[in-house]
């Protein structure tokens, strides 16, 4: 018999949550079991799995007994307060917060890109920034044949990156909007419906905000390519799911749009979406609840003689967290390391 393994989702009623369930049933992966856990509001709540429905547990210290599996969704502090704990109880933690992505110890895994990076684990694999992980599938083909001297990202994030709460108040906002009322704005701090801003996350020394700096040091990670210079500008839009990115290359030599096309319509987990006649190409509506980043508008840079340009749209909760915590836990069970090296070193 093949081996199947117990996992557990923390953070199981959020919106990455709720994809992570959806996967694991529909990829089949070789579950033993299946644990939800999330925080004390939601247990007793029940959430179905493969036709039967399974309970809400809240996350405490006996959560991991047995756990082999622990895919984390819900938050850094909260990665911060269990993942450890899960590790220390024998569990590989894939985390989706950024609490661990920085650690030298963690691996940061985006599987079309540096799949053998997971048999590094001490215990935790980070799973990439949603931004960061779309953009990585949609240029590293292209990087694999001619080395990427610099990156301009411009970023256009919906709602869903800032969780279930944020996409109902967005449309609570659009309502409120359209009804000649105040919108609320208690997840956002300013109204997303018929508006956008700059991502509202810390701003650094340099007017940069980490949410950007998400995009240029874990580029650089998964990359394994220190130098590689990253500049981004993240906007958030009245987008529900899926996020959408303009991408401007620099090469050291000229990188022809024909040749990117050929590359990227080969390339796995890209899906090239490009009619010129009809003036089509990648949208988030059409990007919703696609595996795969939708990748056009490639052409060459008329501003530089080494540049290309590109648009894609990815789904935030799917290829930007959930299916890439999966693909990670399916590397994992593919080359058979679940168990988790001896400790990690720091914490
Ligand atoms: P809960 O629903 O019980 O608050 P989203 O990113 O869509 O907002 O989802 C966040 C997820 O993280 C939810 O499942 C939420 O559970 C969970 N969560 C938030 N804070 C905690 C916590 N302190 N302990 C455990 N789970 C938490």
């Amino acid at each position: 018999m093949s081996k199947t393994y117990t996992v557990a989702i923390l953070g199981a009623t959020g919106a990455v949550g709720h994809e992570l369930l959806e996967l694991l049933e529909s990829r089949h992966f070789p579950l033993a079991e299946l644990k939800l856990l999330a925080s004390p509001r939601s247990a007793g709540q029940t959430l179905a799995f493969k036709g039967e429905n399974i309970a809400v547990e809240a996350v405490d210290e006996n959560s991991f007994n047995n756990v082999d599996i622990l895919l984390a969704s819900a938050g850094g502090s909260t990665s911060q307060a269990w993942a450890h704990k899960a590790v220390d109880a024998g569990a590989v933690v894939i985390d989706n917060s950024s609490a661990f992505r920085m650690n030298p110890d963690v691996p940061l895994v985006v599987p079309e890109v540096n799949p053998d990076a997971v048999a590094k684990h001490k215990g935790i694999i980070a799973n990439p920034n949603c931004t960061t992980i779309l953009m990585a599938v949609a240029i590293y083909p292209l990087h694999q044949v001619k080395k990427i001297q610099r990156i301009v990202a411009a970023t256009y994030q919906s709602a869903s990156g800032a969780g279930a709460k944020a996409m109902a108040e967005v449309q609570a906002q659009a309502s409120a909007i359209l009804m000649g009322e105040k919108p609320p704005t208690d997840i956002f701090p300013y109204p997303l419906a018929f508006n956008l801003f700059p991502h509202n996350t810390p701003l650094n020394d340099m007017g940069y905000c980490e949410e950007e700096m998400k995009m240029v040091n874990e580029t650089r990670k998964i990359f394994a390519a220190p130098d590689i210079r990253v500049t981004a500008t993240c906007v958030r839009v009245p987008v529900l799911r899926a996020h959408s990115e303009a991408i401007n290359l620099e090469f050291a030599e000229p990188f022809s749009a024909h040749e990117a096309r050929e590359i990227l319509n080969k390339a796995p987990g890209v899906k090239l979406v490009e009619d010129w006649q009809a003036n089509y190409f990648p949208m988030p509506v059409d990007a919703t609840g696609c595996d795969e980043v939708l990748v056009g508008r490639i052409r060459e840079d008329i501003s530089h003689p080494c540049g290309l340009e590109l648009w894609l749209c990815g789904d935030q909760i799917r290829k930007g967290a959930a299916l890439n915590a999966v693909q990670i836990a399916e590397l994992l069970v593919e080359k058979n390391i679940v168990k988790p090296a001896p400790a990690i070193a720091s914490r």
